[in-house]
């Protein structure tokens, strides 16, 4: 503990993503101190989210059909009650995302409008403004925190430890990123809840923000937590291959409107591949982008006569990124490579958000509820987020009674040096061992090779950060030595097929992954 800790905060949320603003919002008045890497809305993939929010809404529809698509989806490893769960609170989660102004598309009856994504069997996806659903609804809750008194949010401070008293999580240490500070500052709390978001930048090529690197699910790790399915790691097939970092995304609806995929040569390869060509599960596609880039082929998602030129009033954002690229998409096929979009694996959380250390909670990609299994079915993950923040709230306000004591504490630190991660030569390592040994296809050859070579990276470095990533790097490859077969996202070359006595979830400390 540092030697300046003063004051308490009742409620430390870590992460300014969907779930930790929705958390934030459903415990006001009830005072939280949000703590953001970047500005909010800047650092969080859910801004990013092309898709939508999956909701069974339609008359057609049921809890039942939306639970069946999530169970396919997910390979024999969903946790059907809680993904039931999850599901049957959906619609009351869009009403809530309604009243914070999020102005979801309706038709011209004012009646939401719902679109069909790959592999759900019904049209359930609340969108806005084509591919616009992610940002537009952290405008909304952005605007409806700022407008919140209760909430302090505190933007540029990356946190880097949870402090564990005995067994409980007692608070956070962070740093502010920018600045000539080099103090970390300690924030003590009561309750601590990790909305850190998912794993991304531990790999060359991702769809996330630069924020998404794996530190949530090393921190808590570290503080003991235990870590859920963290093999599973989803691949969009259709990231744009233009050479930046972070990829943008082609959403797969391009696909759902009858986007194509071919080779250079214009070989529609998915045919070649499964019934369903460009929409079989996203993991297949996933492999077959894959082969043709590894082949030297080349992929390129035709969408010029599925989509043409109504391309920039219903794809505004995979347009922009597109014509910035110096590619029109209404008459040029764009080139494609498959980049980490999800971590369905992550800190193990109960139906209320616990985790298995007290004073933690946690939401959002940076968990494991159980819900996403081997493979997230499309658009579940912001349903996700939204459904288990909001029930963290219900949670802590019905067992903690209100805190008197918070003040807002702000206070000097040890130092430590600041250096950016972000051009560090070993986090270039990390991610390119990270790519080569535990990508879209793996081997224990590979993975055992990548588990060396995490370990000689931990013993070379110092920093706090850069140990939480590698402590997420070694669960991922861990995990996927352990699982001996293919299944959902999580593909060996040495083990092609899916093992029925293996339909289980994967449950790992770091000190387990250290003995493996
Ligand atoms: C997409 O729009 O392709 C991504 C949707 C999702 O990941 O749920």
């Amino acid at each position: 503990r540092p030697q300046s800790w003063q004051g308490i905060d009742d409620i430390v949320i870590v992460g300014g993503g969907l779930a930790g603003l929705f958390c934030a919002l459903k415990l006001a008045p009830r005072p939280v101190t949000v703590l953001a890497a970047a500005p909010i809305g800047q650092g969080a993939s859910s801004a990013w989210a092309q898709g939508g929010v999956a909701a069974a809404m339609s008359k057609g529809d049921s809890f039942d059909k939306h639970l069946a698509d999530t169970m396919a989806a997910g390979a024999g490893i969903v946790d059907a009650k809680i993904a039931r769960l999850m599901i049957s609170e959906g619609p009351d989660r869009i009403h809530d995302l309604l009243a914070y102004g999020v102005p979801f598309d309706r038709d011209l009856e004012g009646h939401l409008m719902l679109s069909r994504e790959a592999a759900h069997s019904e049209r359930r996806i609340v969108r806005v403004a084509g591919d616009r659903a992610g940002g537009a609804i952290m405008e909304a809750l952005i605007t409806a925190v700022r407008n919140t008194p209760s909430i302090r949010v505190m933007e540029g401070y990356v946190v880097e430890e949870l402090v564990v008293e005995g067994r409980f999580v007692s608070g956070v240490i962070a740093r502010p990123d920018a600045g000539q500070s080099k103090a970390r500052v300690a924030f003590p709390a009561r309750s601590v809840i990790l909305c850190s978001g998912g794993v991304g930048h531990l790999y060359q090529v991702t769809t996330n923000p630069p924020e998404a690197r794996g530190t949530g699910v090393g921190m808590a790790a570290r503080a003991g937590a235990v870590i859920a399915d963290p093999e599973f790691v989803q691949f969009h097939p259709t990231a744009i291959d233009i050479g930046s970092d972070p990829a943008p995304l082609a959403t797969e609806a391009l696909r759902g409107e009858g986007a194509i995929l071919v080779n250079k040569a214009g070989h529609r390869f998915m045919t070649d591949l499964h019934p369903d060509a460009e929409l079989a599960p996203r993991d297949i596609v996933a492999r077959g982008v894959f082969a043709e880039v590894t082949s030297g082929r080349g992929a390129f998602l035709d969408c010029t006569r599925a989509v043409g030129a109504h391309f920039p009033g219903r794809f505004p954002t995979v347009h922009a990124s597109c014509i910035a690229a110096g590619i029109d998409p209404a008459t040029q096929p764009i080139p494609v490579v498959p980049a980490v979009h999800y971590h369905m694996g992550g800190v193990l959380v109960d139906a209320d958000g616990r985790t298995s250390v007290d004073g933690l909670w946690a939401a959002g990609e940076v968990t494991s509820t159980g819900v996403h299994g081997a493979n997230r079915l499309a658009s579940n993950s912001l349903l996700e987020a939204v459904v288990f923040a909001g029930r963290i709230a219900d949670h802590i306000k019905g067992m903690l009674p209100e805190s008197r004591l918070y003040e807002w504490p702000k206070t000097a630190g040890e130092n430590d040096d600041l250096v950016t991660l972000e051009d560090s030569p070993q986090l270039k390592r990390l991610r390119n061992l990270m790519s080569t040994h535990s990508g879209v296809i793996r081997s224990a050859d590979g993975l055992k090779a990548l588990i060396r070579s995490i370990v000689e990276l931990e013993r070379n470095n110092s920093r706090v950060r850069f140990a939480n990533m590698t402590a997420t790097a070694k669960l991922i490859a861990t995990a996927a030595l352990t699982r001996c077969e293919s299944r959902g996202a999580h593909y060996r070359t040495d083990h092609l097929e899916t093992d029925p006595a293996l339909v289980k979830r994967t449950y790992m400390t770091l000190a387990d992954a250290d003995r493996i």
